[in-house]
């Protein structure tokens, strides 16, 4: 198996697939009850809840987990702590496709702006979640990178923009402790293959294209074992 596609990557894959045949059931089910698309926008806990599988809005609650903390093994993010303008931003690059993502785009694709605003205040909203998994101790070199980066690199801190304590300094710039560790490898990884590319000014690209596989492990293990509220 190589690196790109360890055991929760299979995972993700297995359940994407099975999302989107649960959706055209759902809808073929629904056309032949002679629905139609309803013009009125459900309550957003309806939507997190439920999802609108007849526009590929797959229940949020469903991988994110209704308390918004995620999970672990199929790589889908905590998406508590963060702020609405950062979560909105990304629904939207998810619908444009300046973010890639085989899951996220398809339930991002028929959101409408009313929606993304609504949905980016309910996890705003919600209480900051540690994670309940076990994390293994971060090596020296993602605690070195973290917090001085090397300067001989061109590697700035990473607190220096994400900061080091779980608030964000800055409304775009997301707080990466108690983060999912494989998830935020993830995204590592998609700005150095050119699949995420939706930060202002490529910084993201430049420094991640410049971090071994084994830093891109470190670094995430580092901030996921924070805690997601500040001291
Ligand atoms: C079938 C699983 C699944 C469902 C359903 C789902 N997500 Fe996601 N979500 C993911 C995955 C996987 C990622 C990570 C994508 C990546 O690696 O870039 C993600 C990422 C995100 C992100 C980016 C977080 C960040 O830190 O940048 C946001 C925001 C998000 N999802 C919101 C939602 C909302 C809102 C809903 C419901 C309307 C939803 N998701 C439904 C799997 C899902
Ligand atoms: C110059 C400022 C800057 C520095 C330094 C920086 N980042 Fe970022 N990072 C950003 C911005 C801005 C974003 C949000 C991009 C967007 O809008 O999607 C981001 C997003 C991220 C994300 C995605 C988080 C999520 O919820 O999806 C990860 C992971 C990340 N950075 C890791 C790092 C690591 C690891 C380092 C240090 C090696 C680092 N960053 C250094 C500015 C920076």
């Amino acid at each position: 198996m190589s690196i790109r596609t360890p055991l929760w990557a299979v995972t993700l894959r297995g359940l994407a697939l099975f999302s989107i045949a649960a959706a055209s059931l759902f809808w073929s089910e629904a056309a032949a009850a002679g629905q139609q698309r309803s013009e009125t926008a459900p309550p957003v806990e309806n939507l997190v809840a439920k999802g609108r599988l007849q526009d590929g809005v797959v229940a949020c609650d469903a991988c994110h987990r209704a308390n918004g903390e995620g999970d672990a093994g199929s790589a889908f993010s905590n998406l508590t702590g963060l702020t609405k303008e950062y979560l909105a931003k990304q629904l939207r690059d998810f619908q444009s496709g300046t973010r890639e993502s085989r899951v996220m785009q398809v339930v991002a694709q028929n959101l409408s702006a009313a929606e993304i605003e609504a949905l980016s205040s309910h996890y705003a909203s919600l209480p900051p979640l540690p994670l309940s998994t076990n994390i293994p101790e971060a090596p020296q070199s993602g605690i070195a990178l973290a917090e001085a980066g090397e300067a001989g690199r061109g590697l700035p801190p990473c607190v220096s923009c994400h900061s080091a304590k779980a608030i964000a300094s800055d409304n775009k710039i997301p707080v990466l402790h108690g983060q999912q560790p494989l998830y935020l490898r993830n995204q590592l990884l998609g700005w150095q293959d050119g699949s995420r590319k939706n930060d202002p000014g490529s910084e993201m690209a430049k420094i991640a294209k410049k971090l071994s596989p084994a830093e891109i492990d470190a670094v995430s293990i580092y901030f996921a074992r924070l805690p997601k509220t500040a001291p």
